[in-house]
C-alpha cells in the first residue's frame, strides 16, 4: 500500500468526470488499498479515486471511530437509485479542498447499486453520514466538489485562499 498524494482545488483534474471500471481485478484492489490508506493519513471518511490523480468510478468511505475496529467500505461504480425527499444538512469538508468547511443539505437517505471490494453487485441503504458522505463523494466522481453549491462570492473567497496557500507551498519546495 502507498499513501498518494491529494489533489487540491484549484487543480482542473479533480473538475474531470470519471469512467466506469470495466472489471474488479487485481489492479483496482491495490488502487483501493492505496486511497484507504491515503485517507486513513490524510486523515479523513471518503475518498474518490480522482482525488489521486485517476479518473475512475471509485470510491472508499471508512466511517468508524478513533477507538473502534476499522470498517472501510469500498464502492466501485456506484449508481444512485433512489433518493429521499427530506434532506439533512452537515457541515463538510473535503482532502481536496483543505481547511474550508460549509453547511451542506443532501438527501437525508439514498439508496445506490455498486460493486464491492470482490467485484460483487451490492445495492445499500445508506441514511445520515453515509448518505451524505456516499454522496459528496459520487459528486467528485462528476467533476463536483461542495463548493459548488455555495454562492458564487463564497465560492470564489475559498478558491482565492486555497490558491495563495498554493503559491506559498511551491515557494518553499527545494
Ligand atoms: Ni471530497
Amino acid at each position: 500500500m502507498t499513501i498518494r498524494k491529494i489533489l487540491t482545488e484549484p487543480d482542473p483534474f479533480l473538475r474531470q468526470k470519471s469512467e466506469n471500471v470495466e472489471k474488479v481485478d487485481d489492479n483496482i484492489r491495490s488502487l483501493m488499498n492505496d486511497m484507504l490508506e491515503t485517507m486513513y493519513d490524510a486523515p479523513g471518511i471518503g475518498l474518490a479515486a480522482i482525488q489521486i490523480g485517476v479518473p475512475k468510478r471509485i470510491i472508499v468511505i471508512d466511517l468508524s471511530k478513533n477507538d473502534e475496529k476499522k470498517n472501510p467500505q469500498y464502492f466501485v461504480n456506484p449508481v444512485i437509485i433512489t433518493k429521499s425527499k427530506k434532506d439533512a444538512s452537515y457541515e463538510e469538508g473535503c482532502l481536496s479542498v483543505p481547511n474550508q468547511f460549509a453547511e451542506i443539505s443532501r438527501p437525508d437517505t439514498c439508496k445506490i447499486k455498486f460493486l464491492n471490494y470482490e467485484g460483487e453487485e451490492k445495492t445499500l441503504e445508506a441514511k445520515g453520514l453515509l448518505a451524505t458522505c456516499i454522496q459528496h463523494e459520487m459528486d467528485h466522481l462528476e467533476g463536483i466538489l461542495f463548493i459548488d453549491y455555495l454562492s458564487k462570492l463564497k465560492k470564489s473567497m475559498i478558491i482565492k485562499k486555497l490558491s495563495k496557500q498554493k503559491k506559498t507551498l511551491e515557494r518553499i519546495v527545494v
